[in-house]
């Protein structure tokens, strides 16, 4: 097996190969004045399995195509299998038609993956569980959720009460409570504009006065609804609010905003690369390397 990467996340790629003990493949990516890219393999893969790292997170389109045309250029130079590893998949959110007249971006984008010749494809915490069915090909469905339930049951030693802060997030939080023992949880019923995205209102079901909340979700995009949830459980009663998402996909405000809200502190992993102008004192980061390495090992 060699493991290359594409621009998005090559550390997580690299962190990855030195675990398993695997080798790192190199790529020549060259970018031309007016944003085009050419991508050049340079290791030898005729009959190798190969793997290609990216996360599809901001900029999306930027990323997917750079992941397109390493895939073709693998298949051309001879690889017997590509695995994409797709820490993030974007556009996963655009899984069907919301108002009349959409796109099914993510079809489309499953299309493009398979046509362009991946094998196999091995995602993290999609939102949702029926992603997996819409490709052709397999795919591997890894989540953050037991590494979250270790870091909770190691920081945690009050009463807790986990928080979906959507309907979207049941199954998680059911699983979540599931692993910890059934731990108590709530949820919210959280309401969105179609149009603009924005959240027009929400509602708390679920007793949490008196006890530590900790909010668990799939991502963090502007922030919003990490936000506006660790409002509705302080305004309720919750001692003190906690967040844990898989995906840091932290539009520009999402740091600002989450280092001044009510939240005392945020997890995520590194599915999607943070640069360090978008760290935060009161984030902490949590590795999903090994929990690749181990999926890659059997897929
Ligand atoms: C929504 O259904 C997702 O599970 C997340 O709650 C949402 O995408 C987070 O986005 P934002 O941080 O922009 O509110």
């Amino acid at each position: 097996m060699i493991i290359f990467s594409g621009s998005s996340n090559k550390h997580l790629a690299e962190s990855t190969a030195g675990g398993m003990g695997v080798n790192f493949g190199h790529l020549e990516i060259f970018v031309f004045p007016d944003g085009e890219r050419r991508v050049r393999v340079i290791d030898k893969v005729v009959d190798e399995n190969t793997v290609v790292f990216q996360s599809t997170s901001t900029p999306p389109d930027q990323n997917y195509m750079e992941l397109f045309f390493i895939v073709d250029a693998l298949k051309r130079s001879g690889a017997k299998s590509v695995t994409a590893v797709v820490s993030y998949l974007g556009y996963e959110r655009q899984d069907h038609v919301f108002r009349d007249g959409e796109a099914v971006s993510l079809e489309v984008i499953i299309e493009t993956l398979e046509r362009v010749g991946v094998d196999k494809l091995v995602a993290f915490d999609l939102h949702s569980v029926k992603v997996p069915e819409l490709f052709s090909i397999p795919v591997l469905h890894l989540s953050a959720l037991p590494l979250f339930a270790e870091k909770i049951k190691n920081e945690f030693k009050d009463e807790i009460i986990l928080v979906s802060p959507d309907m979207g997030g049941i199954r998680r939080i059911k699983e979540l409570s599931e692993s910890l023992g059934n731990t108590p949880f709530a949820t919210i019923v959280k309401n969105r504009d179609l149009e603009t995205g924005r959240i027009s209102d929400s509602q708390l079901n679920g007793d949490v006065r008196g006890k530590i909340s900790i909010i668990v979700d799939d991502m963090i995009a502007t922030g919003d609804t990490t936000v506006d949830a660790a409002r509705l459980l302080l305004e309720n009663g919750a001692t003190k609010v906690f967040a844990f998402a898989t995906h840091a996909v932290f539009t520009n405000k999402a740091p600002e905003v989450l280092q001044k809200s009510g939240i005392e502190k945020v997890w995520v992993t590194d599915t999607i690369n943070i640069p360090q102008e978008k760290k935060f004192p009161k984030l902490e980061i949590i590795s999903v390397s090994k929990a690749i390495a181990e999926g890659l090992k059997n897929f």
